[in-house]
């Protein structure tokens, strides 16, 4: 797939994630397969001026190349200077968020809010095309609600401001996480478009991305919930994809080696008062296999650092 300039190896993309995309959690999914990795979404107006926060979240290397970094706002011009700031930090893509259905965002007339505003979603994409060289994904919704099916006229207004790409979350911003999504949408947006594509929602297993893949013609996948402590899902994924059969989930000691990967990383960005209030919730996620899970978060939460960690990894994982 090719967006803009910029070529993605493969048709599996992460798919942003508020609390846990970051530096160390992007490199792992593109070690397990992912072929583009993005930031969460991050205010545009924090980047703009540099909040020390925002550039924690912004922080990335070459190695988890290619990368995007998603920003959300509704002011043309803090959005453009974001989007500087994004480029200058070396990232591959700008992603503009308008589908977050958090309330606080929707109170500013922020991410979803405007799925009902194709016009005003256009004027955002025109000044950030205009002011930075990289190529400007958007990510959207269905619609704002069931009634309202907003992604083909946001797709071609946005395509008209020399957007390169659409990623469409296949629910409406009303349904927030909740109820199946609807697949179908994915399949209007790419027949009214010559942009590629990129769908997701409910993609929990590698069979599912196969599925969506074929039953809406688009362009790759984005994948959410479904890797969370599962990164081998890309792996698996691309097996399938590309006739390789079916690879079987990694052994327990494995397993333990990826995730211990992660939360060294969160130790080093973090730095260890904050990766340990973060702790039991990502070891969490890889705990789901074992068979002794509750005992493992048990420990967990008695874990006071580093060390005590990887010993507890050793023991439950071997
Ligand atoms: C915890 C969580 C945080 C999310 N944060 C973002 C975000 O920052 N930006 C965004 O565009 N989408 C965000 N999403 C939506 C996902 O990118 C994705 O579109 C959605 O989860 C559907 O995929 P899934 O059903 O495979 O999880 C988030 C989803 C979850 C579950």
């Amino acid at each position: 797939m090719k967006i803009g300039s910029l070529t993605i190896s493969n048709r599996l993309t992460l798919a942003p994630m508020e609390e846990h995309t970051n530096f160390p959690f992007r490199l792992l999914m593109k070690q397990a397969g992912a072929g583009l990795v993005v930031t969460e979404r991050i205010d545009a107006a924090d980047v703009a001026r540099r909040d020390r926060r925002a550039m924690r979240l912004l922080y990335t290397q070459p190695s988890e190349s290619p990368r995007a970094a998603q920003i959300s706002g509704a002011d043309p011009d803090i959005m453009a200077a974001a989007a500087q700031v994004v480029a200058e930090l070396g990232f591959n893509l700008v992603d503009l968020n308008f589908e977050c259905p958090i309330r606080r965002l929707l109170a500013r007339g922020e991410g979803g809010a405007l799925m009902g505003s194709p016009e005003r979603i256009g004027k955002i994409v025109d000044a950030v095309v205009r002011a930075v060289a990289i190529p400007v994904t958007i990510k959207i919704r269905s619609g704002p609600d069931a009634d309202r099916e907003t992604a083909v006229e946001v797709t071609r207004r946005a395509e008209e401001s020399g957007v390169a790409a659409v990623s469409v979350h296949a629910r409406s911003v009303q349904q927030a996480y909740v109820g199946g999504p609807d697949w179908s949408v994915l399949a209007r947006v790419k027949q009214a478009t010559c942009l590629p594509v990129i769908g997701g929602g409910g993609i929990r297993e590698a069979d599912d991305a196969v599925q969506m893949l074929a039953e809406t013609g688009i362009d790759a996948v984005a994948i959410g919930r479904g890797c969370l402590g599962n990164p081998w899902i890309f792996r698996q994924a691309r097996a399938l994809l590309s006739g390789g059969g079916r690879v079987a989930p990694p052994n327990p000691t494995e397993r333990g080696r990826l995730m211990l990967q992660l939360i060294e990383g969160e130790f080093h960005l973090y730095g260890q008062p904050l990766a340990l209030r973060r702790l039991p919730r990502m070891s969490g996620y890889f705990a789901h296999m074992l068979p002794d899970a509750a005992s493992f978060r048990d420990a967990v939460r008695q874990v006071k650092n580093l060390p005590q960690f990887r010993r507890t990894v050793r023991h439950y994982f071997g």
